[in-house]
This record gives C-alpha cells, structure tokens and sequence, in this order.
C-alpha cells in the first residue's frame, strides 16, 4: 500500500482530520419503497447540520429514480387500511447514481419484498468495492449480507427482526448485544433509533469528538456513544450467530472466518 494511504488511514483512525479537511464527502442515501422512515431520516438530520459546516454531497437514490413511498403492499400496511404515508423524492435512480464514498442503507418492511427489493442487493453489491464507507441501519443489515459485503465480518442488526437478518448472512458474525458493530469500513447499527448513534460514532470517526458532541446537543439529542449499550437485546432472547450456527448465550464461540477487507482512507 501507498504511503500517504497509511498514514491517512492512521489519521483517521485517530480523528486528527479536522472539520476544515478540504475533503468533500459524496453521501449517498439508499432509499426503497417501505424503508423505515427515522432509519434514513435521522442519519440525514445530522449529516443536514454538518453540511452547514464541511462540504457533503448528497445522492439519494431510489431503485428507479421514482418518488421513494414508506407505505408498500406489504399486509403491515394494508391491514389497517390507512393512509399514512410520505414520500420522497429521489435525485438519481440505481442506473445513473454518481459515484459514491459513502452509502447508508436504511432498513425497513420494504425489503422482505424478495422480488422487490433484489435490485437494491445488486446496487450494494456493485457499489460496495468503490465506497470509503458503507453504513447500515436496523434491516439495511440484511441488504448488505444478501449482497455479500458482510461475509467473514461482524455485524448487527434489529433485534426484533435478528434472527431473520443473521439467514440472510450466513457467514458473518452476527452480535445479538450491540448498538453498532464496525469491521472494516462496514458500519451496521442496531433497529431505527440506532441508527442515530453510528452516524455520530462514524461523524466522530471522521471529523473528531468535539464535531459529533456538537451536532447531538444541537439536536437535544442523548447520544449513546457506547457501542455495547444495548438495553434492546435484553427484550428478546437471542444469542450470537456464527457462520450459521446459533450460539448457546454461554458456548465457546467458533473462530470466524478471517476479517480480509481493510479500513480505506478517503482518498480520490
Ligand atoms: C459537491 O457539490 C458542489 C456543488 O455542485 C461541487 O462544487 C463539488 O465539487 C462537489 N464535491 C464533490 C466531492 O463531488
Ligand atoms: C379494509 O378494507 C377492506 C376492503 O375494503 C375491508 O374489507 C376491511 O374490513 C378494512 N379493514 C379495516 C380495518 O378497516
Ligand atoms: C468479531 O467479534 C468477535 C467476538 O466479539 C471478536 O472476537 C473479533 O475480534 C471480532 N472481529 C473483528 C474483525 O472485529
Ligand atoms: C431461549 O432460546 C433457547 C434456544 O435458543 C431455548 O432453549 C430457551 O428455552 C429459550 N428461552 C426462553 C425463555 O424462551
């Protein structure tokens, strides 16, 4: 490896990057039809504010580039017969998104649609290798292990949904007790509100403490910066999944499958 790519990664590694890096971040914000709504919108709101201060491009994308709905056929929404919906304007579709250094993936009842939501697997999957960072929340999880960025890695997901998600990566580690889990440059969260807490542990990552502690008192917002802070876990009686195989909350834990993806600093 170059050099310079060490010592920047070093320095991101130790949050010495100010909020003045003449860096200019392309974000992009995966958004299909039944995302769940505070899983992208609560990132954004941060990244909002931060934008104010440093340079962030931001691309959101939906499948077609069609206006992105929360509500779905899925029978959550239509049992009840309501009509409660926002929709979303998208500004690129799959086919003509820009090229990205950071991608979130939201999670949501949209993407148990098997049919409905594969093009938004391919899309993670092609767009993974080129990314600094991929950040996902809740269910977004189970997106990015269908598309194979979780294999040999640590991860999390919703703990309601946990068990389903862990299927869908049958070689990851999946943490049953965890707000996030970082490996590599994967950083997956725990369900919908934890998704508030990654995006400000990567924003303390990248433009240091004093920049996130800012934008969540801003936000009057209690940031839980401890990535093992999971009350959550306790509501439910899951354990580790390994490789597929579902550990005794006790069991020694089989040795996972080697971590080969490395942090990539941003460099362009
Ligand atoms: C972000 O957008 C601004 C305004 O269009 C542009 O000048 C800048 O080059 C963009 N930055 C990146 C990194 O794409
Ligand atoms: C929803 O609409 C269907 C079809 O009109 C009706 O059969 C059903 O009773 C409605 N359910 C509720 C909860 O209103
Ligand atoms: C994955 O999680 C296990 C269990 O906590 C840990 O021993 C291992 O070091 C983690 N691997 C990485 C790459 O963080
Ligand atoms: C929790 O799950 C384990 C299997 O994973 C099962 O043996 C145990 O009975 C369950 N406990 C409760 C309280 O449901």
């Amino acid at each position: 490896m170059r050099i310079s790519s060490v010592l920047l990664g070093a320095a991101l590694a130790s949050n010495v990057l100010s909020e003045t890096s003449p860096l200019g971040l392309r974000l992009g914000m995966l958004l299909y039809p039944g995302y769940q709504a505070l899983d992208a919108w609560g990132p954004l709101d941060f990244l909002n504010i931060l934008s104010f201060r440093t340079q962030l491009n931001l691309t959101i994308i939906s499948p077609d580039g069609l206006p992105v709905p929360i509500r779905t056929s899925n029978p959550a929404f239509t049992r009840s017969n309501s009509t409660v919906d926002e929709v979303v304007l998208a500004t690129h579709s799959f086919a003509n998104a820009p090229p990205l250094d950071v991608l979130f993936v939201p999670g949501g009842v949209g993407n148990r649609d098997v049919a409905a939501i594969q093009s938004s697997i391919d899309f993670v999957r092609a767009t993974y290798p080129s990314l600094q960072y991929l950040i996902t929340v809740c269910t977004g999880a189970g997106i990015a292990a269908r598309a194979g960025v979780l294999d040999g890695r640590n991860a999390t997901t919703n703990k309601r949904a946990f068990y389903e998600m862990a299927n869908h990566g049958p070689r990851t580690w999946w943490h049953s007790k965890a707000r996030w889990v970082v490996d590599g440059n994967v950083w997956s969260s725990s369900g919908v509100s934890a998704g508030m807490d990654v995006t400000l542990a990567w924003i303390q990552h990248v433009w240091g403490a004093t920049t996130a502690e800012d934008l969540a008192v801003g936000a009057e917002y209690d940031w839980h910066r401890d990535p093992s802070w999971d009350p959550f876990f306790g509501h439910y009686n899951i354990s580790d999944v390994v490789n597929g195989v579902t550990m005794a909350p006790s069991a020694p834990t089989p040795t996972p499958t080697p971590n080969i993806a490395k942090p990539r600093p941003f460099v362009r």
